[in-house]
């Protein structure tokens, strides 16, 4: 059995913005924060990083802005490919997260390059697909892009995981597509594909028959638990694991990332514009 298969990961880039505020503002509300930290996020990304600490050769098919050059250096130095990242004339996605003493959220995406991750592109990458053990992708970037990718990877017998995250109305119609599809339990009541593989937080994961509950350990941050599932998960199944086999090492995974803070172990350091805002 081979030991490093070809993942390719189909999906967004995020720088988050996370600020520490000691009480979410309400509506009409202006708060004050402790500290600002930029940290690297996005699906898309996250669940490169997760496949590659997972063993996988990884490219990343996404899109950044000119703000998104220090992020794809941190990903080449993780080991993921990033020759197939469209430059877009916006900024690089973000997410703008407040954070509560109490660990309470509230989150804005602003899609960013993402945004213009075109079918157009995809098309344009369809040889490194084509030639993947296994396609990776979620619903951050235009859905027109992820029926694209499921598409040509399906004409060219690559397996596919769709990752209905988040979840909206094109979820379904994407899931048919694919060949796996991951949810939480969250995602699978709004969609209810029939066969996913279901994660269920501090519980495991089911699939099918299939129940994996995680080795106890103590919970740091669950941020990314779902990501390094996805992420390890395709490493798995790319190099020919069974099903049991791939969602034990998927669920060893999202559990070693309740770990540490964050979506990613090793966050870098702030883009300049932002460093005095901490
Ligand atoms: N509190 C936890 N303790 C141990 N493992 C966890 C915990 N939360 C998540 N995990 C691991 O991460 C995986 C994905 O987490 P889950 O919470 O289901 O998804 P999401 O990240 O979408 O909320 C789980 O299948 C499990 O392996
Ligand atoms: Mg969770």
């Amino acid at each position: 059995m081979r030991v490093s298969g070809n993942v390719v990961v189909i999906g967004s880039i995020n720088l988050d913005v996370i600020a520490a505020v000691a009480r979410l503002p309400r509506p009409g509300e202006t708060a004050l924060a402790q500290r600002v930290d930029v940290v690297p996020g996005g699906k898309g990304a996250n669940q490169a990083l997760g496949a590659a600490r997972a063993g996988a050769r990884v490219t990343l098919i996404s899109a950044v802005g000119e703000d998104g050059e220090q992020y794809l250096r941190y990903l080449e130095k993780h080991g993921v490919s990033v020759q197939h990242v469209m430059r877009a004339p916006l900024a690089t996605g973000r997410a703008y997260i407040a954070v509560d003493d109490q660990g309470e959220n509230s989150i804005i995406v602003a899609a960013g390059a993402n945004a213009a991750l075109t079918a157009h592109w995809i098309l344009r990458c369809q040889d490194v697909i084509r030639s993947a053990d296994i396609v990776l992708v979620q619903q951050e970037i235009p859905t027109a892009a992820i029926r694209e990718a499921l598409t040509l990877a399906a004409d060219a017998h690559v397996p596919t995981i769709l990752n209905a995250s988040p979840v909206d109305a094109a979820s379904r119609e994407l899931g048919d597509l694919a060949t796996v599809v991951v949810v939480n339990e969250h995602e699978n009541r709004l969609v209810g594909i029939p066969d996913a593989v279901v994660t269920l937080g501090a519980a495991g994961a089911r699939w099918g028959d299939d129940a994996v509950r995680p080795m106890t350990a103590t919970t740091v941050d669950t941020t990314g638990a779902g990501d390094a599932f996805a992420g390890a998960l395709a490493a798995a199944l790319a190099v020919g694991r069974s099903r049991s086999q791939a969602l034990a090492m998927a669920v060893e995974s999202g559990t070693s990332a309740t770990q540490w803070a964050g979506a990613q172990p090793d966050g870098f350091e702030p883009v300049a514009d932002l460093r005095n805002l901490s």
